[in-house]
């Protein structure tokens, strides 16, 4: 079978990195998930007391900055200049300043030509923001996720209950509400759909409906 490229973009909570997942293992190919090397950029910014709105250094920080995307048996882990943070990348006060970090044009193309030099060789699902339109624009396969933010925070919220962490539904719908503004608003790659994406609304879907979706549009390649 022919490997292909397979770019999963949408915007915040819609399932992307769970359903992605699931595709990869599937297919035996590799994962990467774009917004864990934002998230891990901004962790380094905000340890290191860098501005997030401070471009010019945002981005000599992240030329010094090792980021790592390690598949373990226990699933993916994120390693900023070979420390574990796939944990911390997760936190509240990352998850409320990475829009700010990923907005700045020199912060993305740095990430971008690294995450293309991820995809040069197929047999990839990346997910993200920007994959089918400015990552990716050639790959084979190009799905957006939506679903309600009523329904994605049900989801998120439910998720951190399971895993034993404090959550506030409201505080979530908000929280995913800015996200959404911003990556959406942004001047250097929004997030859009690409023309050619095509979009799956998973509101009323399970994850294994919207793999199975994704798994059929791949087959038409092999
Ligand atoms: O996917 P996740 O929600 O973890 O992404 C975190 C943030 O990283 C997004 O809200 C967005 O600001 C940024 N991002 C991006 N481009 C990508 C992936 C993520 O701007 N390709």
């Amino acid at each position: 079978n022919k490997k292909i490229a397979i770019a999963i973009d949408g915007p915040a909570a819609a399932g992307k990195s769970t359903v992605a997942k699931i595709v990869a293992a599937k297919l035996s190919y590799i994962y990467i998930d774009t917004g864990a090397m934002y998230r891990a950029i901004t962790l380094k910014a905000l340890e290191k007391l860098v501005d997030v709105h401070d471009e010019s250094a945002l981005e000599e920080l992240l030329k010094s900055t090792d980021i790592q995307l390690i598949q373990k048996a226990d699933g993916q882990r994120v390693y900023l200049d070979e420390h574990d943070v796939t944990m911390d990348i997760r936190s509240k006060e990352v998850t409320n300043n990475v829009s700010y970090v990923s907005q700045h044009p020199k912060v993305r193309g740095e990430m971008v030509a690294r995450q293309q030099k991820l995809a040069e060789r197929r047999g990839v699902v990346m997910d993200g923001r920007d994959i089918g339109t400015k990552v990716i624009p050639d790959a084979e396969v190009k799905i957006f996720l939506v679903a309600s933010v009523k329904e994605r925070a049900k989801r998120r919220h439910e998720e951190n209950l399971s895993k034993g962490f404090s959550s506030d539904l409201e505080e979530l719908k908000k929280e995913i509400e800015k996200r959404d503004l911003i990556d959406s608003k942004r001047e250097a790659s929004p997030l859009v759909k690409a023309e050619d994406a095509i979009e799956i609304d998973t509101t009323s879907l399970t994850i294994e409906e919207v793999a199975d979706c994704i798994l059929r549009e791949v087959n038409k390649f092999n």
